[in-house]
């Protein structure tokens, strides 16, 4: 059979199953060169990724913490899934990023990674993980790799941690970087205001990127600063950079689904746009069946055996 005969084929047969249409292109993936295919279906990758910034192709992400919500997210073509230890507002309600542990981001990300057939997924370290020793982080760095199945691992900081970013990546382990308003520093920072406001700031962000992108890392974050200054660190490195609060220059962006899902109303930061308005929509539903319950008209006769 000609390759373009087995893809109209397999297209085909795929109408039955969508899970059968998943595993049947990829095996198109496998077996043709045709690009179209290949990109909808493979895995991202760090190769992907610095392509994307060399092609001018912006990236997306999102973060996730569950199997649910990401296996939405992946389908709909997010590029890339954070496991942010922002799940420690999110999912355990702590006011801070700091309490969350390493085994409570695996047990999350896990679910995250069965999840996740074309996004790379990159996990957070969580405070307390990577800052006492470069041993201690390499340690904790494959703990996380090994047993969540994450693609990469992301790190708040710059130049104070730049020997314990080499060592990561030198145990083969991607690392994106984090720079600006790095949330597991908020004590020191007094709060979640703007960050690298200042020149004396701004300019130490500049050299940390610089840093971070020569240690290796594939990808930095930048969260909560000046649109300007995060035009310049996009053009002044060859990772690519995921904005947060950091405007439209950057190579890609990055929200906590939750909060773009409008699903926590109470947080409405100026750089956060609410693409759904969730909590309306669990609010609606959960009173309609609390209705239905309580009037008798749920189940009704067509849902009960
Ligand atoms: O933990 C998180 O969700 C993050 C994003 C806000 C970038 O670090």
């Amino acid at each position: 059979m000609k390759k373009s005969t087995k893809l109209v084929f397999y297209l085909h047969i795929s109408k039955k199953s969508s899970n059968f249409a998943h595993q049947k292109l990829k095996y198109i993936t496998k077996t043709t060169n045709i690009m179209s295919v290949h990109t909808q279906t493979a895995k991202v990758t760090t190769t992907t990724i610095r392509k994307m910034k060399a092609d001018g192709e912006k990236i997306s992400m999102l973060t996730s913490y569950d199997y649910t919500l990401a296996r939405l997210v992946d389908e709909a073509g997010i590029d890339m899934l954070l496991v942010g230890d922002s799940a420690s507002n999110v999912v355990c309600g702590n006011q801070y990023t700091l309490p969350i542990t390493t085994d409570e981001m695996i047990f999350l990300t896990k679910g995250v990674v069965r999840a996740a057939h074309r996004a790379m997924v990159v996990v957070d370290m969580p405070f307390g993980s990577y800052q006492i020793s470069e041993e201690e982080a390499v340690r904790n760095a494959v703990k996380i790799m090994k047993e969540s199945g994450a693609d990469a691992v992301k790190i708040e900081g710059g130049e104070e941690i730049l020997p314990i970013i080499r060592h990561i990546i030198q145990a083969g382990i991607p690392v994106c970087g984090h720079l600006g308003l790095t949330p597991q520093s908020v004590n020191q920072f007094g709060g979640y205001g703007l960050r690298a406001k200042e020149e004396k700031e701004a300019e130490k962000l500049l050299h940390d990127a610089q840093l971070l992108d020569d240690a290796g890392c594939f990808a930095i974050v930048l969260e909560k600063i000046p649109s300007a200054l995060a035009e310049r660190v996009t053009n002044a490195v060859s990772a690519a950079v995921i904005g947060i609060g950091a405007g439209n220059k950057t190579d890609g962006q990055v929200l906590v689904l939750h909060d773009m899902l409008g699903l926590n109303t109470g947080f409405k930061p100026k750089f956060l746009r609410y693409f759904a308005t969730l909590a309306n929509d669990v609010n609606n539903a959960v009173k309609d069946y609390i209705s239905a319950v309580k009037d008798s008209t749920f189940p009704n006769a067509e849902e009960q055996y």
